[in-house]
């Protein structure tokens, strides 16, 4: 201690000293473990990374702080210069280990920090560093995430675009989060459309470029009534993704919208994720250009300024790849489907929808009345179904509870109609934001709902009674039950949106 005070006559000095040395060790021997012993965990790197780094640097900052406060006392006289210490000559032997003994540390400093603040970098993009450190407020795109197909690339693959300035914009706005996480004002739901880190085409099309997707896609659904056999009812269905071999082709077809010669437009009116009052379409090639505006909408005109006008992207149909939160409905006829909850359950579809539909306070007050209300269910409305098949209504019961996990968090006020999911239009208004029939131009030309521009029906029906055709022949759609027709008149989502069907 006696020798590091002549060596660092001031206190700052000293203490900078201190604080580095210890840091230094910590970080290293953390490094090791994580490194070497393959050992650590989120907490951990946040430790080595980012924390240890930090306080190095500081100790660092101090002690040069105090080296140049003693050097002005010096200077000024207040103090006698330290003892030994003179104008750096370099014919002296002694001078010259001390020179190259500087310099080796100085160097040793610099590669040390330079490769932490790499590993600070990659620590900062990783799933674990997004996803988890800030588990509470980030859980709900966390969990969602791990059951989607981008489960395997990271957060930052999409969020992060490339070039300097997204490099920029996506750490302030993390440092921000992190400010907020910390501080707790952080909004619940977290709002969507995120704006400084919403994806950008450019990113999707690392992956997906426009040439390989274009192509049509069949679906094969089954449906479930709400009804006390869980009555299944079948479609196949041949999305017009685009036209085959025509990836730069003006064909119509589903991604028509993100071909190179078209550009869409549009203003979001005042429900941002239901409502698109106004829209552009402009053919590049040629120039025509056609605006359209929902007659059912009142819009003021001035807000048809630059600033409010957004070009349609990938985003604006999928806007959920990776965060999608089920619906109840996709839930129980996907457990049906898979096999994992059997139809032979009375009546269980509509009571499922029941339990998952209601509005909890947490999640742990949810699973206990999801669990408990479907077993008193059946206890009390099918007795000698429950006598025989308690084991089933068991499975059934943690089925349930194990999709609420997923898709359900009560805390961050997160849940699938929090978040619409717009590729399509049943419980959702999606592409019906726009091909709803109301969107005119001047010109007269309506924004379609032709169903079979999107897609065309193949087979459809019940189990044991499909009606089938070719994709040149398509089928007109028959609704699953009798609304008399309504389903041509008004937008499905009058009645599915967000309702127990
Ligand atoms: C396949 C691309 C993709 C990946 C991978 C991805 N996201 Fe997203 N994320 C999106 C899109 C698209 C949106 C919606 C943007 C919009 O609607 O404007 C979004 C939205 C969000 C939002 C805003 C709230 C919401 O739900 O809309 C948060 C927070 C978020 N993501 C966090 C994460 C985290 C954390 C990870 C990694 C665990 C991650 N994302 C991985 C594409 C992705
Ligand atoms: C790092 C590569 C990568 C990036 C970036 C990426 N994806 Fe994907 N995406 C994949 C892979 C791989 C699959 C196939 C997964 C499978 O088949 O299970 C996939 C599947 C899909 C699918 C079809 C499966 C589904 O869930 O419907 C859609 C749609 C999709 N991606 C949209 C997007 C969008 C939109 C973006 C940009 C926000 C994006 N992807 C960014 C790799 C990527
Ligand atoms: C107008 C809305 C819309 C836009 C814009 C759009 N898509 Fe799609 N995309 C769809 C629909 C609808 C499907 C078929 C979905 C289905 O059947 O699951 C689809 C399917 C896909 C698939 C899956 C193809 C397959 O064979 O499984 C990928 C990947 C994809 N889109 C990527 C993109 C990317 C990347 C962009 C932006 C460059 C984009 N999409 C823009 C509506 C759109
Ligand atoms: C922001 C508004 C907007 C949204 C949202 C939108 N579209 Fe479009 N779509 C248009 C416009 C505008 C046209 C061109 C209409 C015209 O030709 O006058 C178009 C044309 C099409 C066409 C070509 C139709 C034809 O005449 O052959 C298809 C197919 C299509 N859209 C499918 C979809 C699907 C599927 C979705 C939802 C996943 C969707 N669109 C969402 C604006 C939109
Ligand atoms: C603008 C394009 C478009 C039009 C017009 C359109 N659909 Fe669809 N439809 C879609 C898309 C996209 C999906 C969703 C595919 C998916 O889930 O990935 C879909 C899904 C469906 C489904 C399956 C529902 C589900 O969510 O599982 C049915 C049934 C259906 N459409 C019937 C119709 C009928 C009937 C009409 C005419 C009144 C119609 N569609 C008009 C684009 C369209
Ligand atoms: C007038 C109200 C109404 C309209 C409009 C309507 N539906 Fe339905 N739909 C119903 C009712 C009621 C049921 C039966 C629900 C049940 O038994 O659980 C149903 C059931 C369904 C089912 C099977 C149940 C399931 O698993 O989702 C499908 C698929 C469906 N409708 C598709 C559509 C599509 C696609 C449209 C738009 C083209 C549409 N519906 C428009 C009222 C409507």
């Amino acid at each position: 201690m006696k020798g590091l005070k002549t060596v660092f006559k001031h206190w700052l000095s000293l203490a900078g000293f201190l604080i580095f040395t210890t840091s230094f060790t910590i970080s290293l021997f953390l490094f090791i473990v994580a490194n070497v012993l393959g050992r650590g965990g989120l907490y951990m790197g946040l430790l080595t990374y980012i924390i240890g780094p930090a306080t190095m640097a500081s100790g660092m900052a101090l002690l040069l702080i105090g080296l140049w406060v003693q050097r002005r006392r010096t200077k000024k006289g207040i103090e006698p210069p330290p003892p030994g210490v003179k104008i750096l000559n370099l014919e002296t032997p002694r001078q010259r280990r001390r020179l190259l003994l500087f310099t080796a540390a100085a160097a040793l400093f610099v590669l040390i920090s330079s490769l932490a603040s790499f590993e600070a970098f990659h620590y900062t993009e990783s799933v674990q560093f997004c996803g988890q450190l800030c588990h509470k407020i980030m859980e709900p795109e966390h969990v969602a995430y791990q059951h989607s197909s981008h489960a395997r690339i990271s957060c930052v693959e999409c969020h992060v675009g490339a070039g300097a300035d997204w490099f920029v914009r996506s750490k302030l706005s993390g440092l921000y989060q992190v400010y907020a996480a910390l501080t707790k004002t952080y909004p619940t739901p977290i709002p969507t459309p995120i704006h400084n880190l919403r994806p950008a085409r450019e990113t999707c099309e690392h992956c997906h470029w426009p040439q390989k997707f274009y192509n049509h896609k069949m679906r094969f659904e089954s449906y479930y009534l709400g009804d006390e056999t869980n009555t299944r009812w079948d479609l196949q269905l041949v999305m017009r993704l685009g036209a085959e071999h025509s990836s730069r082709g003006q064909e119509k077809g589903i991604h028509w919208h993100i071909n190179s010669d078209v550009r869409i437009e549009y203003i979001s009116g005042e429900d941002k994720k239901n409502e698109i009052p106004w829209v552009r379409y402009t053919n590049i090639q040629t120039g025509e250009s056609h605006v359209y505006r929902d007659e059912d909408i009142d819009f003021d005109e001035r807000l048809v300024t630059e600033e409010n006008i957004r070009v349609m992207d990938c985003i604006d149909c999928h806007n959920r790849p990776s965060h999608d939160y089920k619906s109840p409905n996709r839930i129980i006829n996907d457990a049906f489907t898979s096999g994992e909850v059997s139809t032979d359950l009375p009546e269980f579809k509509l009571k499922a929808m029941e339990l998952l539909t209601a509005e909890y306070e947490s999640s742990t007050a949810a699973k206990k009345t999801i669990r408990e209300g479907l077993v008193e269910f059946y206890v009390e409305d099918h007795p000698e179904f429950y006598a025989a098949n308690a084991v089933l209504v068991e499975q059934a019961a943690d089925l349930l509870v194990r999709e609420f996990n997923r898709f359900f968090f009560p805390e961050m006020k997160v849940r699938w109609d929090t978040h619409n999911n717009q590729v399509g239009h049943m419980q959702f208004k999606g592409c019906a934001r726009c091909h709803n029939n109301t969107h005119i131009s001047d010109e007269g030309r309506r924004i379609g709902r032709d169903c079979n521009s999107c897609h065309v029906i193949t087979a459809q029906g019940p189990y044991d009674g499909m009606e089938t055709t070719s994709v040149m022949n398509p089928l007109v759609f028959r609704h699953p039950v009798d609304i008399d027709g309504a389903w041509q008149e008004v937008l499905c989502i009058e009645c599915h949106e967000g309702s127990v069907y």
